[in-house]
């Protein structure tokens, strides 16, 4: 039973518009509270009456209408949302989404809630694997929709393939597992440091790498998705700040790691993502350095090892770092989850195509502690990241 979540269940125009009918009544049972939105379209196939009298709430399919009973409705029931259901989700409105188009009710809503957002895709076979489709769906699950995938059969048009949407059963299942794992991490207080570290060579130039800070800005997402309170140590980085999580930016490996101490005593869980300079111009020089000789020879001394040092200071706190490697992969990352005395291990090969440095994807091999390896295939960095955080979860489960 999931009693007192607040869904907000959008539908839109496909023949499969009728059995949201009983995805409303079985979420009902389970004791959530629904509000329905419906596209123009969707009430050729079904009328709002019938989502009235089952989900026993006013429906809304015009963003023009007298607001019922709230103010600025879209905005109203995007954060009264605890999840965001489309059933069925049609190619149009997929697009839609996923293009950042908002022009009607359901696309502005959508847009304008922090809930989890779950698609339904239904469409004909040919629409749901046309390329444009496939895509903007890739691109959705890449920012963190969920997507259940549509089954094969029989569809309306009379084409056997796949484009069917699931049993509501099925649908149902789904959301009322997303509901239970949303406040899995609620109460704890979790670091995750993101991006490169850059060490000053002098006031124009530095020693960096390629880190763009995608795999821990998508870890601090997943994160806070289920309900942690989440601080981002971050190097600099492009990507704009993550809703809801706290932001702490810092330049250098040093900056990196006093912000990290100063966090450590009191947080439960520390990912760290990040890329460090293991090494820092011993000085960084006051003025620009001038081309003189035909070389240039530049002293550079160790940096602090940030995750050696939380190993050695640990109490309570998991312990999860990443692995960078370009050869020997297994036997480096390994040495590094003993060495420095971590819970779990990342390991990514950055010399494989898909994986790695400022790309939206990464292939990682996750070491537990235990000596158990998990492979992942090719993965969006936000997938990644949900299923360590996941990993996390059952480690929490364990611990109690
Ligand atoms: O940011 P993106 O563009 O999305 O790229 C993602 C990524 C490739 C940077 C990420 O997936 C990744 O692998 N991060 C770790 C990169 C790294 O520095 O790996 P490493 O093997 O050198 O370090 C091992 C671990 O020790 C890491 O958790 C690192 O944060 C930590 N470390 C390293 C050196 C140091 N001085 N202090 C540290 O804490």
């Amino acid at each position: 039973m999931s009693s007192g979540h607040t869904i907000v269940m959008g539908v839109s125009g496909g023949i499969a518009a009728y059995k949201a009918v009983d995805v409303v009544s079985r979420l009902k049972k389970a004791g959530c509270n629904v509000y329905v939105i419906m596209t123009k379209s969707a009430t050729e196939f079904v009328t709002p009456l019938t989502f009235r009298e089952i989900s026993g709430n006013p429906v809304i399919t015009d963003m023009w209408e007298e607001p019922k009973t709230w103010n600025v409705q879209h905005i109203a029931l995007a954060s009264r949302a605890d999840l965001f259901l489309i059933v069925p989700a049609t190619a149009n409105v997929i697009g839609k989404i996923a293009g950042g188009i908002a022009d009607d009710m359901l696309t502005t809503t959508v847009m304008a809630t922090t809930a989890p957002v779950v698609l339904a895709p239904a469409m004909n076979t040919n629409m749901f694997l046309n390329p444009i489709t496939q895509q903007n769906l890739a691109k959705l699950k890449g920012i963190g929709y969920h997507i259940i995938e549509p089954a094969s059969g029989m569809l309306a048009c009379g084409i056997e393939g796949s484009g069917r949407l699931p049993e509501p059963a099925v649908i149902v299942e789904k959301i009322i597992s997303l509901l239970h794992t949303r406040h899995a991490l609620s109460g704890k207080r979790l670091l995750v440091t993101a991006a490169g570290t850059r060490e000053p060579i002098d006031p124009v130039r530095f020693l960096g790498n390629r880190s763009s800070g995608k795999m821990g800005y998508a870890l601090a997402q997943a994160a806070a998705a289920r309900g942690a309170e989440v601080i981002l140590v971050s190097g600099p980085s492009s990507l704009p700040t993550p809703p809801g999580i706290t932001v702490k930016r810092v330049e250098t490996a040093a900056e990196m790691r006093e912000a990290v101490l100063a966090e450590f005593d009191t947080v439960d869980i520390v990912i760290k993502a990040a890329a460090v300079a293991d090494y820092r111009p011993e000085l960084a020089a006051e003025q620009k350095i001038k081309k003189t000789g035909d070389t240039l020879t530049l002293n550079l001394v160790k940096n602090p090892d940030i995750l050696r040092e939380l190993g050695q200071r640990k109490k309570q706190q998991l312990l999860i770092g990443f692995a960078a490697e370009t050869e020997d992969l297994m036997a480096h990352a390994h040495e590094k989850l003993i060495n420095k005395n971590l819970d779990m291990i990342v390991a990514n090969d950055v010399t494989l195509p898909g994986a790695g440095f400022n790309i939206d994807t990464n292939i990682v091999k996750v070491i537990h502690k235990n000596g158990v390896v998990e492979e992942l295939p090719q993965l969006s960095k936000y997938q990644v990241a949900e299923i360590i955080i996941d990993k996390i979860c059952a480690m929490l489960t364990k611990s109690t």
